[in-house]
Formats: C-alpha cells, structure tokens, sequence
C-alpha cells in the first residue's frame, strides 16, 4: 500500500519535474514567438467569431421584432373588423422566426457564402407570419387594409390563390418591408406573411409531409388525390363564401336606432379578444 503511494507521488513529481522542463524549453526556443503569435491570432479569431455571433443574434432579434410589429397591425385589424362586422375575419395567426440551419442551407443552395448582409439581401422569410382567414374575400380585405398602411412596403406579392400552383397550393404570399424603432436607430426588416383560409391550411399541412417523406412507393397516386382534394377545398371555399354573402343579403335592412345600438354591443368588447 505504502510502496504504490511512494510510487504515486515519484511519478507525481516526475511529471511536475518533466513539464516544467518542456514549459522551459519551449519558452527559452526559437518556439516561443511562434507560440505567441498563434495564441494570439486564436484569441483573436474567437473575439472575431464571438462578435459575429453576437451581431447574428441581434439580426435575429430585430426579425423578431418585426414579427411583433406586423402582428399587432393584424391585431388591430381583427379587432376593428369585429366592431364593423360582427365576425372575426382573422380566425388565428401563428409566427415562426427561421431556424440558422435552414438559413445556411437556403443560402447554400442559391450559392451565396453565410454572411449578415447576405441574410439581409436574399433571404426575405427569416421573419414569417401565417394568417388564418375563415373566408377567401377576408384573404384580400386583410392584405389591402396592411398593404394601406404608409408604414408597410410591399417587396413582393405571389397570389397563389388566383394562380394555384400545378400541385394544388392556394394562399397569398406577401413580402412586406417594416420599419422597426430601436433605442438608437430605426430598421426596415423583411418579413413574410402567408394569408390563407382553414381549409387552404388544412390542405397546405398535409401535402407539406409529403415533402419529408423519402420513399413512397405510391407517390404519384398520393400527388394526385392531394390535388383533387385542393379541387374539393377550392370549391367549398368558394360554396362558403357565396352562403355567408346570401345569409348577409338576406338580413333585415336595420333601422339607424339598430345600427347604433349594434355598434354600441361590440364595442363593448374586451380590446385583448
Ligand atoms: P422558399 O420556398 O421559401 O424558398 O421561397 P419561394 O421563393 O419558393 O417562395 P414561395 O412564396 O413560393 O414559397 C414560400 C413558402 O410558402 C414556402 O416556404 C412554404 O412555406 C409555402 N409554400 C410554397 N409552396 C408550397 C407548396 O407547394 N406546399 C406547401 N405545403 N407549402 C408551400
Ligand atoms: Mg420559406
């Protein structure tokens, strides 16, 4: 017991004796201005990496940002709509800020090297938010009523729904540009905005696992019964909306005492619905 100990501690000391003696040559060599200088440009290049992180995260941030300003401006619509039409035409909205993995492979595949401004410039759906309307004319009275605002810049419009696209997807894609204050400056942030009904999403969530699905054996079979269905959805979309105008048609013409009265009930309304 006692002679494993005395070894333990001659070979601690042997190796204390032996690094010491390696530390001393490498400092006392030609070595030692090497060693310093490649420290030192490590050190240097970590600083570097860390202030790159830190700037990604703050591009991030102000994405997130825009995502909240652009939120509240369909907040505010849905709210106003409510008082004027009894109805909700924004039936829910969700957000997503795109994942770095997502934003190197989509910059990969157009071959562009990962950097801020590359982010900046081609990347125009960093900041995305879907918008979830109950009917088709609530896709447009929405758009129109953000595209309005001397604040909102549209960078580009894709009207899937009057030009589906050949596998059946239907939905209105904007790119609108937002200005964002800071404590110190003010920022226009890309952000994109999905408008679609229930059904059109519904249809849009299925075919997407189509996409993560590696091999099916059936996979044009599967192809076109998602593109009858987006036939079917269309047209019951379409049925809807031209009930919903027949129920309104049909309504009593309201008296001026009725209409002031109606707007005096939903105006009632807790502004955080
Ligand atoms: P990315 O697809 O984002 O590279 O851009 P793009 O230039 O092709 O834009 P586009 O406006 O056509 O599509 C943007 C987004 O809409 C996609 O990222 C999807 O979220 C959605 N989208 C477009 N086409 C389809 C589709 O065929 N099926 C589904 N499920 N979603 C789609
Ligand atoms: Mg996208």
């Amino acid at each position: 017991m006692d002679d494993r100990k005395d070894r333990a501690e001659l070979d601690a000391e042997t190796m204390d004796r032996l690094l010491q003696d390696a530390m001393d040559g490498v400092l006392s060599t030609e070595l030692a201005p090497w060693a310093d200088a490649a420290v030192s440009q490590m050190m240097a290049r970590t600083k570097m990496l860390m202030g790159t992180v830190v700037d990604y995260k703050e591009l991030m941030m102000r994405y997130a940002c825009a995502i909240k300003e652009v939120r509240t401006k369909f907040d505010v619509l849905n709210t106003e709509f409510k008082t004027r039409y009894q109805r909700n035409p924004i039936s829910s909205i969700s957000t997503r800020l795109k994942r770095t993995a997502s934003i190197t492979q989509k910059l990969a595949r157009r071959g562009l090297s990962f950097s801020l401004e590359s982010i900046e410039q081609h990347v125009n759906d960093v900041a995305g938010l879907r918008v979830i309307c109950s009917y088709i004319d609530d896709i447009y009275t929405i758009a129109d009523a953000l595209l309005r605002q001397d604040d909102i810049t549209l960078v580009t419009k894709k009207d899937y729904i009057a030009n589906p696209k050949p596998n059946g997807y239907r939905s209105l894609h904007l790119i609108v540009s937002v200005p964002v204050f800071f404590a110190d400056r003010k920022k226009e942030m890309k952000v994109e905005v999905q408008i679609r009904t229930i059904a059109m999403d519904f249809w849009a969530s299925l075919e997407h696992q189509l996409k993560y699905k590696q091999e099916i054996p059936n996979q044009q079979e599967i192809i076109a019964q998602l593109k009858a269905c987006a036939e079917v959805i269309n047209a019951t979309d379409e049925k809807m909306l031209a009930i919903r105008r027949e129920i309104e048609e049909m309504a009593d013409t309201p008296t001026e005492e009725d209409v002031l009265l109606d707007k005096l009930s939903r105006l009632d309304l807790n502004v955080d619905m």
